[in-house]
């Protein structure tokens, strides 16, 4: 099999990811109806999908570590069609409930492991690209569950169908698990040498794997085993990972993003745009910039380089967001009001070519072998932790200090990551996972 369609199948559970993070505010307006839910019983029914997902990313560590990426990732799926079809079929909010919860844990055990397998079955000179598919699912999910939103929008039993269409990606990663193999990285850690022989033959479709199989092992024979205790991550190799994968986590969500993927049509009627199907289709606009801007950073991640990337795409969104704070300040209205759109636009592609997908791979390059799964889970856990408090919080930002007020919060941070990003994330462009590991064992650092 052509190892672009192997990855194209192996990255679908960033679908998962996107569509449920997305779809939920659209579905929200009926549900509230529905099951007569008031504010606080709303910001249930979304937070405790993203709290959910944190505890699914602190199990998905240890279990794929133990049990292998592959068998994780198909229960995952089978989880995530329950859920979406138990939320879907919802007759009490209890069961909704439970629904929202089956579909978080997926989803947060998805947003680990799918950059996790994908780094692990790419050559290095693509991985870049590769676990890149990931994100760009992601902005994928997200701009096709506005989509649903909106053609399921005119009542009724809409918001059944757009949660249920969840369910889609989840059968079809299913079923694509069946055939794909588990990863070599995994199986040669376990001592399965010859089972990692031959999941790598599968990867490169018969090309010859032996100086990448060299690689693995020499890896292997200094760490001795696969699976170390927790105890490694406060080693002093494990220090940096784990400082530069949290830090950008968290960095990553108080930067402010997903306040604009999950309320931007309430942003935009805030910023004057005239009506609510204006502000549908801007929003409809920054999701595809999304993803256009996702697959730039894939061209140019393995060229340009991760930290470069990032550097650029963070300057760029401390920009564009004191451009949006200062407009809300400034109060624009009628034909002005879309130079907050523009801006706002503009600070979704910076995020789109660095913080986005950077992050996501470097935590997939950096932690050592024999804890990688459980570093990914830490940084992923802090992760949903900080998108779950963002999004809670962000109304009742805007409520109590306005809304430029708001947005500069989000340049402050901004600004702190793009410190904390210059003195501190490696280069890891071009090295072999084995490469970088060494180095950090080595040095602490990656020159
Ligand atoms: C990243 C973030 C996620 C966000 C998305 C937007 O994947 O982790 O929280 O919704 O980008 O594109």
């Amino acid at each position: 099999m052509n190892f672009t369609v192997i990855a194209i199948i192996a990255g679908l559970g960033g679908l998962l990811f996107g569509y449920d993070t997305g779809v939920i505010s659209g579905a929200l307006l009926f549900i509230r109806h529905v099951f007569h839910l008031g504010p606080a019983m709303q910001g249930v029914v979304v937070a405790i999908a993203l709290g959910a997902a944190a505890v699914g990313a602190a199990v998905a560590g240890t279990l794929s570590d133990k049990f292998g990426r592959r068998p994780v990732l198909l229960v995952t799926a089978a989880v995530f069609v329950l859920g979406a079809l138990l939320s879907a079929a919802a007759w009490s909010v209890a069961i909704l409930l439970a629904g929202r919860v089956l579909v978080g844990g997926a989803i947060g055990v998805a947003s680990m492991l799918t950059p996790l397998y994908l780094s692990e079955m790419s050559p290095r000179d693509k991985r870049g690209a590769v676990v890149t598919i990931n994100q760009a699912y992601i902005t994928i999910g997200i701009v096709v569950s506005y989509g649903v939103g909106y053609l399921f929008s005119h009542g009724g039993d809409g918001w059944r169908w757009m949660l249920a269409l969840g369910a889609l990606p989840g059968v079809i990663l299913f079923a694509g698990m069946l055939v794909l193999p588990e990863s070599p990285r995994w199986l040669a850690g376990k001592g399965h040498r010859e089972a990692a022989r031959k999941s790598l033959a599968f990867l490169r479709g018969g090309h010859d794997v032996e100086s990448e199989l060299r690689d693995l092992r020499q890896d292997l024979a200094r760490e001795g085993r696969a699976t170390a205790p927790w105890s490694v991550l406060l080693e002093p190799r494990a220090r940096m990972p784990l400082i530069v994968g949290i830090g950008l986590a968290v960095f990553q969500q108080i930067t402010g993003i997903n306040t604009v993927i999950y309320f931007a049509p309430t942003i935009f009627q805030k910023a004057g745009l005239s009506s609510a199907s204006v502000s549908i289709l801007a929003t409809a606009g920054v999701g595809l910039v999304n993803v256009v801007m996702t697959f730039v950073a894939m061209r140019l991640l393995d060229s340009a380089g991760r930290r470069r990337l990032l550097l650029v795409g963070l300057s760029g969104m401390l920009v564009t967001l004191l451009a949006v704070a200062g407009g809300f300040m400034a109060g624009m209205q009628g034909g002005l009001a879309w130079v907050t759109v523009i801006s706002v636009a503009a600070y979704v592609a910076f995020f789109a070519i660095g913080l986005g997908p950077v992050f996501w791979l470097l935590i997939a390059e950096i932690f050592p072998l024999a804890v990688r799964g459980r570093g990914m889970s830490l940084a992923t856990i802090a992760n949903w932790a900080f998108n779950m408090l963002v999004s809670i919080t962000f109304l009742d930002l805007v409520h109590g200090l306005g809304r430029g007020p708001t947005f500069l919060i989000y340049a402050a941070m901004t600004l702190i990551t793009l410190v904390f990003t210059w003195f501190l994330v490696p280069e890891t462009k071009g090295r072999s996972l084995e490469q970088i590991e060494a180095a950090l064992e080595g040095e602490g650092r990656l020159a």
